[in-house]
């Protein structure tokens, strides 16, 4: 699907940015220098200052429930990122991208509504790209391209690659597992207020992550209101 790139210096979410746009019918695709109110899952921000690369890009309705398009995402993204930089990358369940340990790129989907019907769906993702992009407080967190040695690419053509990624990549279920950082780990569950720990033991079809509980039981997950984190030992 053909998407014109729009760039611009500023704005305060590229998310929140390309919904206002979203009724022109265009597929477009928007890349900012810097966000002001970069935001991620579950109502966290996204600290977004020059020296990332912010982009969201439109998809019709038909793309999928949002667990599955953040899936293909991440697999189109990790793609394409390796292809340009030269790094190696692993997706931790649901959204994130990391890189030697620490997180080099997160993903926002979000559905635009209209009349109680899904109008299109927003995808947004950020990547670190130089040290310039990370704040102090989360050098110990996430990484950068230029923290890991990466070449550096261009915004634009990345945006690029990554849509082109994305539009290729219908068969990425197998590859999603692959990549995923926390299978075979013990992991600590949060949701809502609730944590709990568990085994993460498998992905499914519909990129749910499977987890054994401490009582033996299963549980499959979709993201809804979750997080996983790596069990400290
Ligand atoms: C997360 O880490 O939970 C997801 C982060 C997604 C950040 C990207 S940056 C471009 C787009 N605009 C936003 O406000 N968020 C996404």
């Amino acid at each position: 699907m053909e998407r014109r790139i729009i760039r611009i210096p500023e704005t305060d979410s590229t998310n929140t940015y390309i919904k206002a746009l979203a009724s022109d019918g265009e597929w477009l695709c928007v890349i900012a220098d810097r966000q002001t109110g970069g935001r991620g899952r579950l109502g966290r921000s996204f600290e977004s200052p020059e020296g990332g690369l912010y982009m969201s890009f439109l998809c019709p309705p038909t793309a999928g429930e949002n667990d599955a398009v953040t899936a293909r995402v991440a697999v189109a993204a990790a793609r394409a990122i390796e292809s340009m930089t030269g790094l190696e990358l692993r997706i931790k369940w649901v959204n994130d991208l990391y890189c030697g340990g620490r997180k080099l790129a997160g993903i926002l989907t979000e559905s635009v509504w209209s009349g109680g019907k899904r109008k299109c769906l927003v995808i947004g993702i950020g990547v670190n790209l130089t040290e310039g992009g990370l704040t102090e407080a989360l050098r110990d967190i996430a990484t950068s391209v230029e923290a890991e040695g990466g070449r550096i690419p261009s915004r634009e053509v990345l945006a690029a690659r990554i849509v082109d990624e994305y539009d290729r990549c219908t068969d990425f279920c197998e590859e999603y597992r692959a990549r995923q950082l926390l299978l075979g780990c013990n992991v600590e569950v949060h949701r809502g207020n609730e944590i709990f720990s568990a085994f993460a033991e498998d992905i499914d079809a519909d990129c749910a992550v499977i987890l054994r509980l401490d009582n033996g039981e299963k549980l499959t997950l979709s993201s809804g209101e979750i997080s996983l984190r790596a069990e400290e030992r």
